[in-house]
């Protein structure tokens, strides 16, 4: 006797179809998986034999044998479980013949024969759709998730023999009902980071919003308890709500990685990751024996925060200029490369030497050997990727003191949002966004110069002896700047405060 179901295993965070063939035949009591099967996969069959086995049903005392198919694809995971003791049953009529054609199954058991839920089912359920599934038995604590696929009929499911009951016609269970208005409206702008409580700071501020605007990379440098961290946090609140597809995008990614909580299925605040400095390459950009996506893929369409940047292994920090170029990662293991997506915006912070305090107070005992090789750390590479670099003073006594004076995050998005409007009109033809992705050549395309704006530029990398990659940055940053104002031609201002948001090239000697 040979039953067939459909599956679904995952390659990196997308979804591919499996079909479970079940094949019962006198001969030895055995039980085999095979088609490249990890050993959470092979450890299905206690669970799936005990599960039968406290469902009330005797298990055949035959010989059981699973293939997975297309056998060279590596499976992992135990959401197989679900289809294995389907096949099984339907093997030994426990389950009425074609009652799950068509329909793919997906799930843990527990050996109690309650079904678990498995990590990410979203990506499963999309390309399920994708190749012309209507029907999805899942997980009941998974239906959340699995309910942001429109158009598709979802099944929770509790237990097996609530599943067997259900495909027997014995018991009816209504499809899931997911109302995705309500779930984007939910709480989004309830930010619990706002930049009204940050006094002070002014030109940090005004820099997090230049970034935001042109979603440039951005280091804050500034002694300890100046608020960089602070600040840090609160740059989601000054981006543009996340889309729907954004938000799917990333909800794929927390969902392939366990991290979804399943009453909030749908992640609608842009993501802010702020890993330790002792982070290790895999756990950075994403790896593993099976792929996982790490901290650059979990912040894509978000912030991804370095605090105490040189701290950090400067292999890691090699690990991230190809992310930050491509807005991709690739990975490559002996059975084929997976890409993950990791389109982010990478802010760091840092001290200005071991101690803190070079260069705001006297209080600094670093010697200058001590204060290079810190700085050393962080190489030019990386620093080419950030575009604007901005001081973080200590803030004054008085300005801590002052009630109210600052802007709410509401206010700084709103343009924020509208000098990003200017830029994605702008560039829809050139495959960009934002400012922060110009190129050489579109630099010179779209952020030409008047004659007094090239006087001003000029004059300034006489003076300063700037190098030819602060020049583009400068440009960029300028360009930013004027879409801010929804200003057509770069002015001398914007050139002017352009060239400040570079200006620890000078001072730390970068
Ligand atoms: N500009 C500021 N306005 C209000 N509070 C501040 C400011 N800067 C620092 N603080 C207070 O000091 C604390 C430490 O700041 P933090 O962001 O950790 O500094 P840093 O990261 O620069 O060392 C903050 O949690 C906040 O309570
Ligand atoms: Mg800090």
């Amino acid at each position: 006797m040979l039953s067939k179901v459909i599956s679904s295993t995952l390659i990196g965070i997308d979804g591919f179809k499996i079909v479970v063939e079940v094949d019962i035949s006198q001969g030895l009591p055995a039980f085999d998986i095979v088609g490249l099967p990890d050993s959470a996969v092979k450890e299905s069959k206690d669970r799936v034999r005990t599960a039968i086995k406290n469902s009330n049903i005797d298990m055949p005392v035959k010989r059981v044998t699973i293939n997975l198919a297309p056998a060279n694809i590596k499976k992992e995971g135990p959401a197989f479980d679900l289809p294995i003791a389907v096949g099984i049953l339907a093997c030994i009529e426990a389950i009425k013949e074609n009652s799950f054609n068509d329909i793919m199954i997906i799930g843990e058991l527990s050996l109690d024969g309650s079904v678990k839920s498995v990590n990410g089912i979203l990506p499963m359920v999309c390309t399920g759709k994708d190749i012309g599934i209507k029907k999805f038995i899942v997980p009941y604590d998974n239906i959340e998730e699995a309910g942001l696929v429109s158009d598709v009929e979802i099944i929770g499911i509790k237990t097996l023999i609530e599943l067997i009951n259900y495909l027997n016609g014995k018991n009816k269970i209504e499809p899931v009902n997911i109302n995705i208005d309500n779930l984007l409206k939910s709480d989004t702008l309830n930010n619990e980071f706002d930049f009204l409580d940050v006094k002070g700071q002014e030109n940090v501020k005004r820099a997090l919003e230049i970034a935001a605007a042109g979603m440039h990379n951005i280091i804050m440098v500034g002694p300890p308890g100046s608020g960089k961290t602070m600040m840090a946090k609160r740059i989601p609140s000054i981006l543009p709500d996340m889309s729907f597809n954004e938000s799917i995008e990333i909800t794929k990614i927390y969902s392939v990685s366990g991290i979804l909580k399943n009453k909030n299925s749908l992640v609608i605040k842009r993501p802010f990751r702020a890993p330790h400095h002792t982070i290790s390459k895999s756990a950075m950009v994403g790896g593993g024996r099976v792929p996982k996506p790490g901290e650059v893929s979990l912040s894509h369409n978000g912030v991804l925060f370095l605090d105490e940047l040189p701290e950090f292994n400067r292999s890691v920090l090699e690990e991230l200029r190809q992310p930050l170029e491509d807005g991709i990662v690739n990975i490559s293991r002996v059975n084929g490369s997976m890409s993950f997506p990791a389109n982010l915006m990478l802010v760091a912070a840092m001290n200005p030497c071991p101690c803190g305090f070079y260069g705001y107070s006297d209080k600094c005992t670093c010697s200058q050997n001590t204060i290079s090789k810190y700085l050393g750390k962080i190489s030019g590479p990386l620093l080419d990727r950030i575009d604007i670099q901005v001081e973080a003073s200590a803030v004054n006594y008085e300005d801590l003191g002052v009630k109210g004076k600052s802007e709410s995050s509401k206010d700084i998005k709103e343009r924020v949002i509208l000098a990003q409007k200017v830029q994605i009109e702008r560039y829809k033809n050139d495959g960009i966004y934002f400012n922060s992705q110009l190129t050489a050549g579109l630099i010179e395309k779209y952020c030409e110069l008047g004659e007094a704006e090239r006087q001003i530029l000029k004059g300034v990398f006489d003076r300063l002896n700037l190098s030819a990659r602060a020049y583009h940055k400068i440009l960029k940053i300028a360009r930013t700047i004027a879409d801010l104002e929804q200003s057509k031609n770069i002015g001398v201002t914007h050139i002017a405060e352009a060239v400040q948001l570079r200006n620890l090239d000078r001072k730390f000697m970068f």
